[in-house]
């Protein structure tokens, strides 16, 4: 299947989600990812501020901030690559393009990703034997993946039914090297 009518089903499965799948969903994803020794460890994690349906970050966010983390949220920028500002807390987040909320911090540039420890992303599919991610087509995480280090770890978070078989790529494509679904943390490269 091509990416375009992939992402039309992933979407269209994603819209029939109940609000208590959503949320356990979310709190597994945070309790899994906590019990991380390479999670709790890291110092400064680049994730993103879930809108939506998207696999739900506000509560992750939030505890790795609290257990001491600075965390980096995307700004997206017109070109559609993603600029990194520092979330601080519940209050310094304001609506940015498209609604989604954005840190009101100094923008700290398209390479503020590299100095990230763990890097948590968005995805619409992983490819389970490849970890090629596949996003909403902005291309905005290619961009960004491009940038991190073969040593970071990369997670991708994802609904039930999302780590798949097939997913189409092409060249500019990144890979992560781990897919949280609500059956667990799965280890791809
Ligand atoms: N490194 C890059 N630099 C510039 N543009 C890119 C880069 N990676 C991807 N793009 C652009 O983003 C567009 C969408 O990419 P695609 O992989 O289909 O989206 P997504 O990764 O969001 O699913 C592509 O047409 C491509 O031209
Ligand atoms: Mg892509």
């Amino acid at each position: 299947m091509d990416k375009m009518n992939l992402r039309r089903q992933l979407n269209a499965a994603r819209a029939s989600l109940s609000p208590e799948q959503l949320r356990a969903n979310a709190i597994k994803t945070r309790e899994t990812l906590l019990d991380q020794p390479w999670v709790q460890m890291a110092g400064l994690v680049a994730c993103y501020w879930s809108a939506g349906v998207e696999p739900e970050t506000h509560g992750l966010v939030f505890a790795l901030w609290k257990h001491g983390a600075t965390v980096m949220l995307p700004v997206l920028r017109n070109d559609n690559d993603l600029d990194w500002a520092v979330y601080d807390g519940p209050d310094t987040l304001a609506p940015g393009r498209h609604g989604i909320m954005e840190p009101v911090d100094t923008r700290r540039g398209v390479d503020a990703i590299r100095t990230a420890a763990l890097v948590i992303v968005p995805a619409l599919a992983v490819d389970r034997k490849t970890g090629v991610r596949l996003g909403r087509g902005g291309g905005s995480y290619d961009r960004a993946l491009a940038r991190v280090g073969p040593n970071v770890p990369t997670v991708a978070l994802l609904h039930a039914g999302e780590l798949l078989d097939d997913v189409p790529a092409e060249p500019h494509d990144q890979q992560v090297r781990f897919a949280m679904t609500p059956e667990g943390l799965t280890s791809l490269m």
